[in-house]
């Protein structure tokens, strides 16, 4: 999907010409939208444990600040906005500052690409600076830079010029450089987005040295540098960065807990530092985990999307060797879980700041004409919760309906027979039943990428390109091949590998424990099983099914003979696979780009609004 980031900016022009220029009234425009949880959700059943060190965390947000809005389970309890967690993190500051501890709230990365309060801007603008501004309204210790701030250079522009310099040195990326013009405009340097570590005192007091790692990413755009963990820990700033001891290191990153490279930072630090607490907050797999390295240091990842706030508690004044007594929460994020942990009530919740957020970004909203309707879906369309293929499939929604439909439009070649194939990664969201908007498009599927065609192939041979992209990964699941692409691609910024193992783990387990009458009022949700004491889960939840789907999918084949030329149709992002599958599974002609024209001018970022435009109504 790289690629598809990197040409967002197409896709603005598109959004210009919604954008809603008139709308500079004071008042919110409401257009039917949430400002309050729709359905009743009940509330969590037990307080969190405060102890001398509290930390909120939020992480993969992907501009998800207007909340989870769709009624479809699980979807309302993730419906808190970004002015509900505001109110949150005042009325939490207030409980420290009652227990007279310290509370911080920190950030790991991963700001752009996710709604379209973020990546539906017009034209001239770049994704993620205005839903940025609303991330500045929330008083942040610290943050730290994720993947989806490099795949564009414009957005890491963004970030280095405008959000990085706000936060007076607390915006860190330890091993992140951006190159810019400097002097008198003709020299580039290499420099940090934001700042390398920070060493700053909390409220009560105590000393705190705080890094911001980015994993191995390669998939960043030019002018923008990632250094490797192994080779960051090796270098001069670092050793003098650790070098004094703090009261505890926060070491923040956007690199998942567990299997990537915190045992290295981790290491470095205790070669100097014995027993040193050592708090990490990771994120980029959008799970929910953690771990612990040791008994005086513990590891929180906290999900994705706005779904799940993170919670973490030290308790720093006991014996300086034994072990540390922590606890960790994951939070659903909606108002009740708030008010509930806030001892707040719904009428006594709201701060006037978190109700100005949430009109703002309303009013952002409406400026992006983001209601716009497209249609209304009759019903839930999951990318792993339904199976594929089946009515329920979003993956086959799309190749079986959208595609034919939306590529027939105005099209010359109408009668001639086709198949059309994709990657399933071409997708990036469910579909609920109910409105289906400009934001659920942009959210569904973003990415501006063409269709192409060969005339004049066989069906019989068309038909053998599917199995022979989707093949390697069915016959040799271990292969060195398989494992290698998969390196890969999780190095350029695919988590889906990660993020769908934990779906499928957790589904396995309750299929295994179905029998368990205790599950049987609890609603669809994650249910997480990580490496630290205690439950981590706020509210119980009973996991949500989860299917496997191919890595390339296609429109069901024409009802003609075996030799009927057909159009050959794919999305131009895998043409170079489709290449070499079509000359392996025939000999007749060695097909080139040469042979490959487009066949459309729609592009895949309008399919689904044409479809619901056409069918929804
Ligand atoms: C999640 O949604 C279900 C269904 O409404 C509800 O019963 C459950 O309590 C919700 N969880 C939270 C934390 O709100
Ligand atoms: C922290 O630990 C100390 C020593 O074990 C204990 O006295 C204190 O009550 C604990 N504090 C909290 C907030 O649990
Ligand atoms: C970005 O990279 C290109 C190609 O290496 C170079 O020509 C250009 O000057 C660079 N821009 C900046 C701002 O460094
Ligand atoms: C910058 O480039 C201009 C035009 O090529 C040149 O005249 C000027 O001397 C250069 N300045 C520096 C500081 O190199
Ligand atoms: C990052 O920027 C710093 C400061 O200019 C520079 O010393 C360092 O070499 C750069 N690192 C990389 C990996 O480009
Ligand atoms: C301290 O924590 C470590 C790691 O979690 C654990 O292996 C060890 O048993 C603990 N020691 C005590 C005394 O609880
Ligand atoms: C919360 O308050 C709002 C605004 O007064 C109201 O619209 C909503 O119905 C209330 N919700 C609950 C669950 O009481
Ligand atoms: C409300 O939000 C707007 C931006 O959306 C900001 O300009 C203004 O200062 C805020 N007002 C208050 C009282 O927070
Ligand atoms: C199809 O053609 C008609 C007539 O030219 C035009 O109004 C319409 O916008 C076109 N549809 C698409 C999806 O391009
Ligand atoms: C495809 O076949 C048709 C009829 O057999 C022929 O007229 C046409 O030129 C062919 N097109 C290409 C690109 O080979
Ligand atoms: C489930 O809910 C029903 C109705 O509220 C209740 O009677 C029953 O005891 C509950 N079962 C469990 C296992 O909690
Ligand atoms: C069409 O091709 C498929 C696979 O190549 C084969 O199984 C089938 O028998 C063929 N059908 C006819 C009618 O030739
Ligand atoms: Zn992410
Ligand atoms: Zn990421």
């Amino acid at each position: 999907m790289q690629r598809a980031f990197a040409i967002l900016s197409a896709l603005a022009a598109a959004a210009a010409v919604l954008a809603c220029p008139g709308d500079e009234h004071d008042h919110v425009h409401q257009h039917g939208k949430r400002e309050y949880p729709q359905v009743p959700l009940t509330a969590p059943t037990r307080p969190l444990e405060w102890s001398d060190v509290n930390v909120i965390h939020t992480t993969d947000s992907h501009g998800w600040l207007l909340g989870h809005q769709h009624l479809s389970f699980p979807e309302p309890n993730y419906s808190g906005d970004f002015g509900d967690f505001a109110s949150f993190v005042t009325r939490m500051k207030a409980i420290a500052k009652e227990k007279d501890v310290d509370l911080l709230l920190i950030d790991t990365g991963d700001l752009h690409d996710g709604t379209g309060l973020s990546d539906g801007f017009p034209a001239g603008q770049v994704d993620g600076h205005e839903t940025n501004k609303f991330i500045m309204d929330l008083p942040y210790d610290v943050l730290a830079i994720g993947n989806h701030e490099l795949y564009d250079y414009a957005n890491t522009y963004d970030m280095y010029t405008n959000f990085a310099p706000y936060w007076n040195g607390r915006y860190l990326s330890s091993n992140v450089n951006i190159t810019v013009y400097t002097g008198s405009g003709n020299e580039t340097t290499s420099v940090p987005v934001g700042e390398r570590f920070v060493k700053f005192k909390t409220g009560k007091g105590r000393s705190v040295t705080s890094l911001g790692v980015l994993y191995d990413f390669t998939g960043n755009d030019v002018n923008t540098t990632v250094q490797t963990v192994a080779k960051m820990v090796k270098e001069d700033w670092f050793t003098e960065a650790i070098k004094d001891e703090p009261d505890f290191f926060l070491l923040l990153g956007h690199m998942p807990v567990r299997y990537d490279n915190w045992p290295t930072v981790y290491k470095a630090i205790r070669k100097v530092h014995k027993n040193t607490p050592i708090l990490i907050f990771g994120g980029h797999t959008h799970i929910r985990d953690c771990t612990q390295l040791d008994g005086r240091s513990m590891s929180l990842e906290s999900g994705r999307y706005m779904e799940t706030v993170g919670w973490m508690s030290a308790n720093l004044s006991g014996s300086d060797t034994e072990n540390i007594t922590f606890t960790r929460r994951y939070l659903d994020a909606n108002r009740v879980t708030y008010e509930y942990h806030a001892n707040k009530s719904n009428s006594t919740f709201d701060t006037t700041a978190g109700k100005n957020i949430t009109a703002g970004l309303q009013k952002l909203w409406n400026t992006y004409d983001l209601s716009f309707l497209y249609g209304t879906a009759p019903q839930d369309y999951t990318l792993s919760r339904d199976p594929y293929p089946s009515n329920g499939s979003v993956l086959s929604l799309l190749v079986s309906e959208a595609l034919p439909y939306a590529l027939s439009i105005n099209n010359t070649r109408v009668k001639i027979p086709n198949i059309i194939l994709t990657n399933s990664g071409e997708l990036r969201y469910d579909i609920f039943a109910g409105t289906f908007n400009e934001n659920d498009q942009l959210t569904a599927l973003p990415f501006a990428d063409a269709f192409l065609y060969i005339p004049n192939i066989t069906l019989s041979v068309a038909e053998q390109v599917l199995p022979g992209l989707n093949k390697d990964g069915e016959n040799d699941r271990r292969s060195l091949d398989l494992l290698e692409r998969e390196a890969e691609r999780y190095a350029r910024g695919d988590v889906s590998v990660r993020y769908n193992a934990w779906l499928e783990e957790m589904s396995a387990r309750r299929i295994r424990s179905r029998a368990d009458s205790d599950d049987a009022n609890l609603t669809l949700g994650y249910v997480t099983s990580d490496q630290c004491p205690g439950d981590g889960d706020d509210t119980p939840h009973t996991a949500l099914p989860y299917h496997s789907s191919p890595d390339y999918i296609s429109s069901d084949s024409p009802s003609v003979s075996n030799d009927t030329l057909i159009d050959f149709v794919f999305i131009n992002f895998i043409e170079d696979d489709v290449l070499e599958i079509l000359n392996s599974v025939q000999s007749d002609t060695k097909y080139t780009d040469s042979d490959v024209l487009s066949y459309s001018p729609i592009l895949a970022s309008a399919v689904l609004g044409l479809y619901a435009q056409g069918n929804w109504n």
